[in-house]
């Protein structure tokens, strides 16, 4: 979708179709006995041109109008344009959560139902331009993502293009088209993301996405990439990568993507679970919960994502991104539980359950790129189900070794409006991962706080000086139906925003 800036522009009549902000405010009627302090909601009309304001108020109907998120009201100017007032609420209360909403909602309203729609950016502001574009233009890029590879006929809209209107001057123009330009490329990102979660398993298997990924970071500048097969990976002793490998059909992959610009003095290591499909192995997953295990390689997908846009930016840090890419099947050569393998860094781990494998393969990247010594280590997983069940499917999970490094986290997400939450791992935890007959298991003895344990697990295979931190995305991944600018179904590309919003401030 085009996004046309338009500045020094406030002429809705020549346009098709313009959304215009409108906000409310409580006013406090004074009236007498028991109706003292009765109070009324009224509309505001901020930066409404006058004659605007007056067409809205002849149009019969938007006496109905009660100016709220998600109401909006149409009418026309006389000379045939078309102004849908979007309710925003409490003007006290707008967040910038509220117009990327917003906006992708009343955008993808639109999208069959007129070739141009422009937005009044002075009545959509939010702190100031350079924020409200960026967030108009991600809500819209994200909102018109559609997974439409399989099928025949792709949906017909009619819209080509969004116009961005503001009174200002060009002042500004050189450095907002340029914003402009980084949120473009973040959005393809996560676009691209998202378009390999939601491609099936037998399409997608471990070999084709490490292809589509060497394929794709070529097109980056300054980037190199390694990949590492089956006889790499012996050669590194990742016996647990190896071991959740065995029973598939094919190879396992480690990509290793390094991105080092001449000024970095920071070195931010990304580590992805890359699980195209997770049967659960001999601890085979019931009908019911295999389903869309396509989805286990999301967390590979958020880190190059974010990779790819830093990349493409030319932020000066230094990054390294690993993906550990293989499937979890069954045949005859498949790990058993019980199983004791040994890990690239030489801690021996029995398997009790192989439907525990995100650990197994994230350890040993883990591991791999705690030898590169970077200054912070944030792995992404699909990493357990306990993480629903402890947070919602709407908060992503964060645990880690470092205090300052995750409140950093924390403080991206936040300002990406992004739900994060941090989890504790205690001592016990550490505890009830350690094996009678290994150094380690797979899983802990007790059902509860899986999300934690496998955290614990996790730690066992990081340097103790490195920072890390370790976000569990199996809940954000996918399905995030009550946000207007992902898909109702499939993968949703969260986490991403804040991967970067983190690297631009370390
Ligand atoms: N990929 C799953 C985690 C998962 C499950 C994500 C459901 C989203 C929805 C992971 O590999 C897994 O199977 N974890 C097990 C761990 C258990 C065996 C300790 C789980 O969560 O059930
Ligand atoms: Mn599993
Ligand atoms: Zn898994």
């Amino acid at each position: 979708m085009n996004i046309k800036l338009s500045f020094n522009d406030k002429n809705f009549a020549t346009r098709e179709a313009v959304v215009v902000g409108v906000y409310t405010k409580n006013v406090e009627l004074k009236g007498k006995g028991k109706d003292k302090s009765k109070k009324k909601t009224e509309l505001v009309f901020h930066h409404w041109p006058k004659d605007m304001t007056e067409a809205f108020h002849k149009v019969k109907t938007s006496k109905n109008f009660k100016g709220g998120q998600g109401d909006s009201c149409e009418f026309n100017l006389p000379s045939g344009a078309t102004i849908v007032a979007l309710g925003l609420g409490d003007k006290e209360k707008f967040t910038t959560e509220i117009l990327r909403r917003e906006t992708a909602s009343i955008f993808k309203q639109f999208k069959k139902r007129c070739e141009e729609l422009a937005f009044d950016l002075d009545t959509l502001l939010i702190h100031n331009m350079e924020q409200t574009i960026s967030i108009c233009a991600e809500a819209i890029w994200l909102a018109d993502y559609s997974f439409e590879t399989h099928v025949s006929k792709k949906a017909e809209n009619t819209l080509k293009s969004t116009v961005f209107m503001s009174s200002q001057t060009k002042a500004k123009e050189k450095k907002i088209e340029l914003l402009l330009k980084n949120t473009q490329v973040l959005c393809e990102s996560i676009n691209l993301a998202r378009d390999w979660v939601n491609e099936p398993p037998n399409i997608l298997n471990s070999e084709e996405y490490a292809k589509r990924i060497e394929q794709d970071a070529k097109n980056i500048p300054g980037v190199k990439v390694k990949v590492l097969g089956k006889e790499e990976l012996k050669k590194e002793n990742m016996g647990m990568f190896l071991a959740v490998n065995a029973g598939s059909a094919y190879k396992p992959q480690l990509v290793h993507l390094t991105y080092s610009p001449k000024k970095a003095t920071k070195h931010v290591a990304f580590v992805g679970k890359g699980l195209t499909f997770d049967t659960g192995g001999y601890c085979l997953k019931p009908s019911t919960s295999i389903a869309n295990m396509k989805f286990d390689m999301a967390g590979s997908a958020t880190v190059y994502a974010a990779f790819r846009t830093l990349a493409l930016a030319r932020v000066p840090v230094k990054i390294t991104c690993v993906l550990g890419i293989t499937d979890n099947a069954i045949n005859a050569m498949a790990i058993k539980p019980d199983s004791i393998v040994t890990a690239r860094n030489g801690k021996t781990v029995e398997i009790l359950n192989t439907d525990a494998e995100g650990r197994l393969v994230l350890g040993d990247c883990l591991d791999y790129v705690c030898d590169l010594e970077p200054d912070a280590i944030i792995d992404a997983a699909t990493l357990t189900g306990a993480c629903l069940v402890a947070l919602g499917s709407e908060i992503c999970g964060l645990m880690g070794n470092n205090q300052k490094l995750m409140d950093k986290l924390l403080s991206s997400a936040k300002a990406c409006d992004e739900y994060m939450w941090q989890l504790p791992i205690i001592p016990e935890f550490h505890k009830d991962m350690k094996s009678p007959i290994a150094d380690l298991k797979n899983i802990g003895s007790k059902g509860y706080g899986g999300t934690s344990k496998a955290a614990a697990f996790l730690e066992a295979f990081v340097k103790k000086n490195i920072p890390w931190a370790h976000l569990d995305i199996a809940g954000v991944a996918d399905n995030q139906s009550h946000l207007p600018y992902t898909p109702k179904h499939g993968a949703s590309g969260l986490i991403v925003r804040t991967l970067v919003n983190y690297v631009e401030n370390v």
